[in-house]
């Protein structure tokens, strides 16, 4: 297979100018970056919304006395207001964290669960939302197909008078497969549970209206979204953040501390102890602001066209095994992850060689998806990832050079 010019029409093509990141050479050559799953370039926005917190805003927020404190809190406030409505929620439900892995810790030490207690999630799962239940409570976990696609349907039968939550991903950050989310709420729904959506690879692939998908808690991440890193979002309704124990105590959290006692302040600053990422915040908001202004429903098109084309073309090379081939490609994102038969090769060296030899930048390696893994008895795959600047022809330059590789 050979690279080829794009012939077909690539509604988002033009955002590519937007992304320094993709100028930057490696021995000379332009860089294919492959790789957004783990972390996305930046666009120039995000790049100058950061720059001019530091040039222009730096003071506290929600502590200052002074006019420049007054404007940061504006800023931080109003980025809150920005990602509430890109999830349709209300800014008194947005949470900002660190990023999605401290969104699921809060909610998991917040619900105060006792090792007997149940949390019911595919076997699949990241180790972000496995772990910060594993260690609290007892995880019940949704099998998988052969190729490695969780029973999804199986959920109402894992669910017991112990379950205290169900948790899932969106889209798997291995498979690239996105889930019935609507089937988990409604099995939650029926026993009055709450359910946790880890929308770390979703939020920037399809839209997400936490009302309609009526989830109780979704976390998301900036740096794989087109924003900074070291900020990321927790979503709750409000009542069942209201539940939930206090994660971190300190400044900002408290409204009252005296001697006898203190008082927490309103959901959501009681979860934000310490002085927040404010740059970080502001940061995100501008990677919102400029995913919706190119649509949501474009740049989820976008995504499932480069996955369909990725699936596909990754299918007729030989020794190639997607890892939840059997999904459906309209279920399916702009990311695949794969063994490859390459002798003597191991797939985080196919990775490495992708880099080095033809300048692609992919994962290799467990994808923090060790059970999966496991189970496929796989030791890693490689991952392909893209986001809105993506081309067909970047598929088409990873797809040739795995062809060469496997007939090695
Ligand atoms: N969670 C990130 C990934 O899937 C790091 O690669």
């Amino acid at each position: 297979m050979t690279a080829t010019a794009p012939t077909r029409t690539e509604p988002l093509i033009h955002t590519r100018a937007d992304f320094p990141l993709l100028g930057h050479e490696i021995d000379g050559h332009p860089i294919v970056y492959l790789d957004s799953a783990s972390t996305s370039p930046k666009p120039q926005c995000v790049i100058d919304a950061v720059t001019r917190v530091y040039r222009d805003l730096t003071a506290n927020v929600h502590r200052g006395v002074h006019a420049l404190a007054d404007e940061a809190t504006a800023a931080y406030e109003s980025a809150r207001r920005e990602i509430a409505s890109f999830l349709n929620a209300s800014p008194a439900e947005i949470v900002f964290t660190r990023n999605a892995t401290e969104g699921i810790n809060l909610v998991a030490h917040g619900l105060g669960l006792k090792p007997d207690d149940e949390i019911v999630l595919p076997a699949l799962e990241h180790h972000a939302n496995f772990l910060p239940w594993r260690i609290r409570a007892r995880p019940v976990t949704i099998g998988l197909t052969e190729d490695g696609l969780p029973h999804y349907g199986d959920v109402e039968a894992a669910l017991s008078s112990r379950t205290r939550l169900l948790a899932l991903a969106h889209v798997s950050n291995t498979t690239g497969v996105v889930a019935p989310v609507e089937r988990w709420v409604a099995a939650a729904r029926s026993r009055g549970l709450p359910v946790l959506i880890d929308a770390a690879q979703s939020s920037s692939h399809l839209p997400i209206d936490v009302r309609a998908l009526d989830c109780d808690f979704l976390v998301l991440s900036g740096h794989k979204m087109l924003g900074p890193s070291g900020i990321g979002v927790l979503y709750g309704k409000r009542e069942r953040l209201e539940e939930l124990d206090v994660y971190q105590t300190g400044g900002g959290m408290v409204r009252y501390h005296g001697d006898d006692r203190f008082e927490v302040q309103d959901v959501p600053l009681r979860f934000e102890a310490g002085t927040p990422n404010i740059e970080g915040a502001i940061g995100l908001a501008a990677a919102v602001d400029y995913l919706r202004s190119l649509g949501m429903e474009a740049v989820h098109e976008h995504s499932q066209e480069l996955g369909r084309h990725l699936v596909e073309g990754l299918r007729a090379i030989r020794g190639v095994r997607i890892v939840a081939d059997s999904a459906p490609l309209e279920d399916r994102i702009g990311l695949a992850a794969f063994g490859l038969e390459a002798p003597g090769l191991s797939e985080e060296s196919v990775a490495r060689l992708l880099c080095d030899r033809y300048h692609v930048l992919v994962s290799g390696g467990y994808h923090c998806a060790h059970i999966l893994h496991h189970r496929l008895n796989l030791q890693g795959s490689v991952r392909v990832s893209t986001h809105v600047f993506n081309t067909h022809e970047e598929i088409d330059v990873v797809l040739s050079a795995l062809e060469e590789i496997a007939r090695w």
